[in-house]
């Protein structure tokens, strides 16, 4: 089986990180990932990846003297490392139209709300001050407008009287780790494609697949 070449782009701990390395472990899942790099100053996700036995890369980009030549770096390093398609796993650098545009339909990223509400930082205090009874999270391609583009799956995750931003961010967190290796799955086997602003689905994909819908949890 061919599997698709994946890198990772990530800032920090790299949970997310560590749920798709976990997915591509087993030996029938369509992708495997040739190259994790990091921005970040926070070492954590750069260590659990090299305790995984993942390659891995730290380009920051205080080191360069604009975004596009940070980008091109980054590009060279993952064309080179053979990298065919980017998961944005807690990237927190905005990506110019330029970037964006080379990797256009091969670059996803998960947000930790139910897109299109609540793009861009602290999304869970926004979602709690906003009074919403469900959050959750997306998996979407990635478009120059942040936070934009098709939509792959989503994961809702009720919002609880008691609820503080650290809390509802760790319930979310659970079904992020669920749903990134699931969205990456159904790219990676040709079961999602995304045909313009849209994704196309084979017959075999359900709803199960693409909306998770936890059941409040239990006090
Ligand atoms: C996650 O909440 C993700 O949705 C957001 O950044 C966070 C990254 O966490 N984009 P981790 O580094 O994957 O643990």
């Amino acid at each position: 089986m061919d599997r698709l070449k994946v890198g990772v782009l990530i800032s920090g701990r790299g949970s997310n990180m560590t749920a798709l390395a976990k997915a591509c472990a087993a030996t029938d899942f369509p992708a495997e990932i040739v190259l994790v790099l990091s921005n970040g100053a926070d070492p954590g996700g750069l260590e659990r990846a090299e305790g995984l036995g993942i390659a891995t890369e730290l380009i920051s980009h205080h080191g360069f003297p604009n975004r596009s030549s940070f980008e091109i770096a980054l590009t060279e390093r993952l064309e080179a490392a053979g990298v065919e398609f980017i998961c944005l796993a807690g990237f927190m650098r905005l990506l110019t139209a330029s970037f964006v545009n080379h990797w256009r339909d091969r670059m996803i990223n998960i947000h930790p709300s139910l897109l299109p509400a609540f793009k861009g930082l602290h999304t869970h205090e926004r979602a709690l001050k906003a009074g919403v009874r469900i959050s959750g999270c997306t998996v979407h391609f990635v478009r120059p407008e942040m936070d934009e583009g098709p939509i792959i799956i989503q994961a809702a995750v009720p919002v609880l009287a008691d609820d503080t931003p650290n809390s509802l961010a760790s319930r979310i967190l659970v079904q992020e780790h669920r749903i990134y290796p699931e969205a990456l799955r159904l790219i990676a086997s040709g079961a999602a494609t995304v045909m313009g602003e849209r994704m196309r689905f084979r017959a075999a994909v359900g709803n199960d697949n693409l909306l998770v819908n936890p059941v409040p949890a239990q006090p």
